[in-house]
């Protein structure tokens, strides 16, 4: 992630860093809960209308501050008023990676297991429970966690993120096709079009003000908006790079790869009896269920998920180096700076504690950590999307809008960028956050 040869370069690795279990594993079961196609046209409104500029945003801040999360605000604002945006930032980072390696863990489990052919002649009601009973072992998905961390952390540590960029530049596009083919697929399994219709054929009642705010933190979940990490990438594009085009590209991507995952698990939801309310184990219990009926299922599905761990570990790396870089620019002028290795390595327990906090708290071995009735996995995940983040795009929006001096924009629609920021984007964050606090 350090350096980049090519335009083409920093589009693949944003991309890389922003499709991840967002769009596979978050978005299927978030549009499940929240009642289907309504919710999904918010969600592309949303990444359109407020994700464009706020994507654009965190590349120019990036671009034209040549610095990560940590000094672009100061280099930008020429004072140390927006540190504690940086700050908050990396929280949001820590949290989300708290749960999405679990989550990266569950995917790994889910090849090993596919490869050994365990989920053969399983039907819906088997899958769930082996789903429930592996997610309440406690040993089981902390090993997990802690093999995706290393991983991760491996990754950072020899310094390899070339060899991975030029990796999953041929992996990425082959879960892509993947992907497509299982979409068209699934389009025409019997009993199909009961799920097709729930994603196409939009019920604008099931529209709550909570609803909104979900699609929007869903929206910048996925194109990783609000947590400083785009801005590490635009510290990396070339002068003459269009942000626009690049931000336009990656969004597009972004929104296709979410749908193709709708389009797979929904017809199967409805058609092998799930129900689409299942909570984020819908994708782990749909998926093997899909193989089942597709050519050579133990091939398919451990290849798949394979890319799906792939695509996911993409994402925490770009989410962990941006910590490393945190932690070692963070130290560097204290009496105890820390080395890259020496922060790979801090980053990395802390990690693994939040992991295994996480884990226990869903498992039931640490009751404790429930609060408000949820566990901290539900806790971090709901914190992170339905605040964190639109707290992040929100500020972010303010500080380019109000206080860099400089337009960061330029280009054809700059006017309508910079209303977009200051006024638009800030207001209608703010009038979805008090809606669904039923203040308004
Ligand atoms: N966008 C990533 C995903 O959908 C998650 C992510 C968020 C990655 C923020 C980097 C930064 O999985």
């Amino acid at each position: 992630m350090k350096s980049f040869s090519s335009k083409i370069g920093v589009l693949l690795a944003a991309a890389g860093s922003a499709v991840g279990l967002g769009s596979i594993w978050k978005f299927p079961y978030t549009v499940g809960e929240n009642g289907g196609g309504a919710f999904i046209i918010l969600y592309i409104a949303c990444s359109l209308i407020f994700g464009l500029p706020l994507v654009m945003n965190e590349f120019l801040i990036g671009k034209l501050s040549r610095k990560s999360a940590y000094g672009a605000y100061r280099t930008l604002d020429g004072t140390n008023r927006w540190q504690w945006l940086a700050w908050t930032t990396m929280f949001s980072v820590l949290l989300i990676l708290s749960f999405y390696f679990v989550v990266t863990g569950w995917c790994i489990y889910y090849m090993v297991q596919a490869a050994s052919n365990t989920f053969s002649g399983m039907n819906a009601a088997a899958l769930t429970t082996f789903f429930n009973t592996f997610e309440k072992d406690a040993f089981v998905t902390i090993l997990y966690a802690i093999i995706a961390i290393v991983l991760t952390a491996s990754v950072l540590w020899f310094d390899v993120n070339k060899g991975i960029e030029r990796l999953s530049k041929i992996l990425m596009p082959i879960l892509f096709i993947m992907l497509i083919a299982m979409a068209i697929h699934m389009v025409f399994i019997d009993g199909g079009t009961t799920g097709l219709r729930f994603l196409l054929q939009p019920d604008f009642s099931k529209i709550t003000p909570q609803v909104i705010l979900e699609a929007m933190g869903l929206s910048f979940f996925t194109l990783s908006i609000g947590l400083g990490i785009l801005i590490t990438y635009g510290g990396y594009m070339p002068k003459d790079q269009n942000v626009t085009s690049t931000s336009v590209q990656m969004i597009i991507l972004v929104i296709i790869v979410s749908l193709l995952a709708g389009i797979i698990v929904f017809p199967a939801v409805f058609a092998y009896g799930f129900s689409p309310k299942e909570g984020p184990e819908l994708t782990f219990i749909t998926l093997p269920e899909v193989f089942q009926q597709m050519f050579s299922p133990a091939l398919t599905s451990t290849a798949f998920f394979f890319l799906m761990c792939v695509a996911a570990i993409t994402s925490t790396i770009s989410m962990m180096e941006v910590m490393v870089a945190f932690v070692c620019e963070a130290t560097a002028k204290t009496r105890h700076p820390l080395g890259r290795h020496q922060s790979v390595v801090v980053v990395s327990l802390i990690l693994v504690a939040a992991n295994i906090l996480c884990i226990l708290s869903t498992t039931g071995h640490a009751d404790c950590l429930t609060i408000m009735g949820h566990n901290l996995f539900d806790n971090a995940n709901t914190l992170v999307t339905d605040f964190l983040i639109p707290l992040g795009a929100f500020a972010t929006a303010v500080f380019t809008g109000w206080f860099v001096p400089k337009a960061l924009y330029q280009g054809r629609g700059a006017a309508i960028y910079l209303i977009l920021l200051r006024w638009i984007i800030p207001i209608a964050i703010f009038i979805v956050f008090l809606n669904s606090m039923k203040i308004i």
